[in-house]
């Protein structure tokens, strides 16, 4: 009896290990995934990282995990992706399963995940797809959008003519030459320099760009339920955002009673159309909220990005004089003084196009992209990886790869130009992402880049205020984007 108890104890253990063994084996299979530094709990890697150059700390970390492998952001892991080869397979290869949004707690907060920016799913889905087939019927890619941009360049020129050589801090007229550019695609006209509700927009946006770099909006992120409670510059943000939705709104309003279901104005009237067209049905994604919240999207998504790139290509001109002059002969030849310049010169300006290009490379705007995630659970170079994990495609470890780029670190028009001079197309030229999810105004942005810069050099030349020597072009360290330092500079007419 007693010999019986111990065997049957015995090989219950047995069975128990060998079950326990089997089902460890398989899940450790199936579920290993990329692997990271340790952890600790609540600040997850913070310690370990250089938050004021994060793009350096994730280089190193690379140089130790390889090409995937795992941080933690406070309690938020983060899969990155480091280098040309996983971000193409990733982004590309497996474009479905990282087609998802990842959105930080402050991102979740303001945005509210329901235009097209911050969205997922089916809700995503139809949203991109309208937003550009409308963007591309309001001129992206076509004759009227060039036109405008040139029209706004016009008046861009003639506003800094009338500085006459006073030195200057270019930000505000380059954010209100490109905001227009939008607002004539979403609201369907332009605002004057000086109007009043224009300026309040644009004050709006560029305090919240400073509110977002507070320490206060950082720790949101980590720790959201607290920091709602805490007074700080990030509630001023969630009210800022609350206004900019409040002027939005009233647009859509107006837009509501003039609205001509035959002859849309903009995107707004479009977006309003599809809605009134899909009224039977209950689950339609084009809702009033869904409207307001891309359109916001397409205002801030559209406005920064572009005006801060031209901002910080203005700064590197200046410290390479001899390239700005170059560009100038070159439109000169080109183009002339008697016009304007046109998407059309483009293809004939090869330097110009280089240096266009390089200022994108070489700034590296977005280092770590705009967070993903992936849609479902996933195998991933054998590694398992959780739906919804967040993903840090790094953008910055293909734009300044040294075999594609040789001395990425410095800026040389040469990395888009062939030996006989003419322009170098690169694969890894990748400053708006790749994918399902690659941005959405690419076209756009690359236009009022090239027009803009172009119009600006074939009327004035630059002079610094300080030796050209001296100026530094580093980004301002810390944020997740990378902004040049503050300057002033003198238009010369030419
Ligand atoms: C130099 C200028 C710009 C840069 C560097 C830039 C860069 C980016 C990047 C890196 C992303 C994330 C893509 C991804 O998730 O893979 C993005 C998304 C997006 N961008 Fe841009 N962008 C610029 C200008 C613009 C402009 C002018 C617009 C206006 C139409 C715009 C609209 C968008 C939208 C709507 C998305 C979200 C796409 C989605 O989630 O499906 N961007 N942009
Ligand atoms: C973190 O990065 C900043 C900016 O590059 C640098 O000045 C600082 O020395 C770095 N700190 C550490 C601890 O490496
Ligand atoms: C630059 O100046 C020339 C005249 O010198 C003019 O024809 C051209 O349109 C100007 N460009 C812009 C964008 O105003
Ligand atoms: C210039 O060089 C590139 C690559 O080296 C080549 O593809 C192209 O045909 C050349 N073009 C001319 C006009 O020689």
């Amino acid at each position: 009896m007693e010999l019986l108890g111990t065997t049957t104890i015995f090989l219950l253990v047995c069975i128990s290990c060998l079950l326990l063994f089997t089902t460890w084996r398989s899940t450790s299979q199936k579920q290993k995934q990329p692997p990271g530094p340790t952890t600790l709990p609540i600040v997850g890697n913070i310690l370990q990282l250089n938050l004021s150059n994060l793009p350096e700390s994730l280089k190193k970390l690379s140089k130790e995990y390889g090409s995937v492998f795992t941080v933690s952001l406070g309690p938020q892991k983060v899969v990155v992706l480091y280098g040309y080869d996983v971000v193409k397979e990733a982004l590309i290869d497996q474009g479905d399963d990282f087609s998802g949004r990842g959105n930080l707690p402050l991102t979740k907060r303001i945005l509210k995940e329901k235009g097209v920016v911050t969205s997922n799913g089916e809700t995503w889905k139809q949203l991109r797809r309208f937003t550009l087939t409308t963007l591309r019927d309001f001129g992206m890619g076509r004759k009227s959008i060039e036109q405008r941009i040139q029209e706004e360049a016009h008046f861009l020129v003639e506003r800094i003519r009338n500085t006459r050589e006073q030195p200057l801090n270019p930000a505000n007229f380059l954010v209100h030459a490109v905001s227009n550019i939008i607002c004539s695609i979403i609201f369907g006209d332009r605002f004057d320099y000086k109007d009043e509700k224009f300026l309040t927009l644009i004050d709006l946006l560029d305090e919240n760009n400073e509110l977002l770099s507070s320490v206060q909006a950082q720790l949101y992120n980590f720790f959201p339920t607290v920091m709602d409670y805490l007074p700080g510059p990030h509630q001023k943000l969630i009210e800022n955002i609350a206004k900019l939705d409040q002027f939005v709104l009233r647009i859509i309003a107006e837009h509501q009673q003039t609205l001509d279901p035959t002859c849309p104005r903009d995107f707004i009237d479009a977006f309003l159309n599809k809605m009134h067209q899909e009224k039977g049905n209950s689950h339609s994604e084009f809702t009033t909220e869904t409207l307001s919240r891309t359109t916001l999207d397409l205002f801030l998504a559209g406005t920064g990005t572009t005006s801060i790139t031209l901002r910080y290509g203005l700064l590197i001109l200046q410290k390479y004089p001899e390239m700005a002059e170059r560009m100038q002969k070159e439109i000169d030849c080109v183009i002339g003084r008697d016009r304007s310049p046109c998407m059309a010169d483009r293809s004939r300006m090869p330097y110009t196009d280089a240096v266009a290009h390089e200022i994108q490379r070489f700034i590296d705007f977005l280092p770590f992209n705009v967070p993903r995630s992936v849609t479902k659970d996933i195998k991933f170079r054998d590694y398992f990886i959780p739906k919804d994990t967040m993903i840090f495609p790094v953008l910055s470890s293909v734009l300044h790869n040294s075999k594609e780029f040789p001395n990425p670190e410095k800026f040389d028009p040469g990395h888009f130009l062939n030996a006989n001079g003419t322009f170098r197309k690169s694969d890894y030229f990748m400053p708006f992402s790749a994918g399902k999810r690659v941005c959405a105004g690419e076209g756009l942005a690359r236009m009022e880049i090239f027009i803009f810069l172009t119009a600006i050099l074939q009327n004035f030349t630059l002079k610094p205020t300080v030796d050209h020597k001296d100026i530094d072009i580093s980004p301002i360290a810390g944020a997740l984007a990378n902004i040049p330092r503050p300057y002033e500079v003198s238009f010369l007419p030419r």
